[in-house]
């Protein structure tokens, strides 16, 4: 008898090692324990035995049972076990949904209100040569203005563009005058962080060239621009600036969102934030991109991308910008 039962369970255990599925598996039950099992049998065979036997092999076979019952149960358990950690559908789906950064949201509503009015939107590297981020702007070796951009120079003789006005003259260069074009990107300079400074930020670089452009061609853009970014009238300011690529040289101000002009650290306690240095654009310049300067002229403006996020989302530390720290960067979801 003992021979049997453990032939049988040797038998039970094989078969279980190739079911893959519930239904073989249940297969499997009805063999080894259905009403025509070698199982049932046996048991069935009691009533013509001895009482002593009847003791002996009852006791021995209802334990066999039990434990194929639960040599099953465990197969049938596995199973399940497996099916849920591939795929388990009663568990409520994940609507949590991913948001874009607040770069991202301000400069692809720059661009957009740009393209609307008739710009181009382009894109340039982040590697560049001093020639493009320097030399054709009208910024030669040794000029003072390069001190005013702390560069990160690289092993291979190029430099990280310290700033999207690079792509001026590779776009006169390829597309030639009239242009209106405008380029938002990545720029780095080697700054020391705090909260309104940071070695990596986003500006936008604008440019228009055409014949006959004036000094109130360049306001209006400007005014129009902001209005439609921060959807309201919002108070700005020209001052004179100075910039080795423009001439005359502006930097448009915004009175600071984070404090409403009355002074907080963003805005160095004056309440304006210098949002868009622009100008109109310096004839070496246009000549650098084989533009002639007797027929063409035109305005480019720098809006700090960055900075406009700032404004907009009233976020007065810039460092958390580029973070990465999701549960923050969540806050920023567009409907
Ligand atoms: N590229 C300048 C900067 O990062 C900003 C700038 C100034 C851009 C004047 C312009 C401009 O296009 O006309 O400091």
């Amino acid at each position: 008898m003992e021979e049997k039962i453990s032939k049988i369970k040797e038998e039970l255990l094989s078969s279980l090692k190739t079911a893959t599925k519930e239904a073989d598996i249940l297969n499997i039950k009805s063999k080894f324990l259905g009403k025509t099992s070698e199982l049932n049998g046996l048991l069935s065979d009691l009533k013509n035995m001895s009482i002593e036997d009847k003791k002996k092999y009852g006791s021995l076979l209802n334990v066999t049972k039990k434990e194929f019952e639960s040599i099953i149960e465990e197969a049938l358990d596995n199973l399940n076990s497996n099916v849920s950690y591939n795929f388990d559908d009663t568990l409520p789906a994940n609507e949590e949904m991913g948001s874009l950064h607040p770069v991202t949201i301000v400069a692809n509503d720059v661009g957009d209100i740009l393209r609307r009015m008739g710009f181009s939107v382009l894109s340039g590297p982040e590697m560049e040569t001093e020639y493009y981020n320097f030399e054709a702007l009208n910024v030669p070796k040794n000029h003072p203005a390069r001190d005013m951009q702390d560069t990160y120079y690289l092993d291979n003789g190029m430099l990280l563009r310290t700033q999207t006005s690079a792509m001026q003259v590779h776009a006169m260069e390829k597309f030639g005058a009239p242009l209106r074009i405008c380029v938002p990107g990545r720029t780095f300079r080697n700054e020391d962080l705090d909260a309104s400074h940071e070695n990596t930020f986003f500006q936008l670089e604008g440019m228009v060239i055409d014949k006959n452009i004036s000094i109130g061609n360049l306001i209006f853009t400007m005014q129009t621009i902001l209005k439609e970014i921060f959807k309201k009238e919002v108070k700005v300011r020209l001052r004179p600036g100075f910039f080795p690529f423009t001439e005359p040289s502006f930097e448009l101000d915004c009175s600071c969102m984070i404090c409403d002009g009355k002074g907080c650290p963003t805005c160095k306690h004056s309440g304006w934030i210098e949002l868009c240095p622009c100008g109109m654009i310096h004839p070496n310049v246009l000549k650098a991109g084989g533009i002639d300067p007797e027929e063409y002229n035109g305005f480019a403006f720098g809006i700090g991308l960055t900075r406009l996020a700032m404004m907009k989302y009233k976020i007065s530390d810039i460092r958390v910008l580029n973070s990465g720290d999701i549960r923050y960067l969540d806050n920023f979801k567009i409907n």
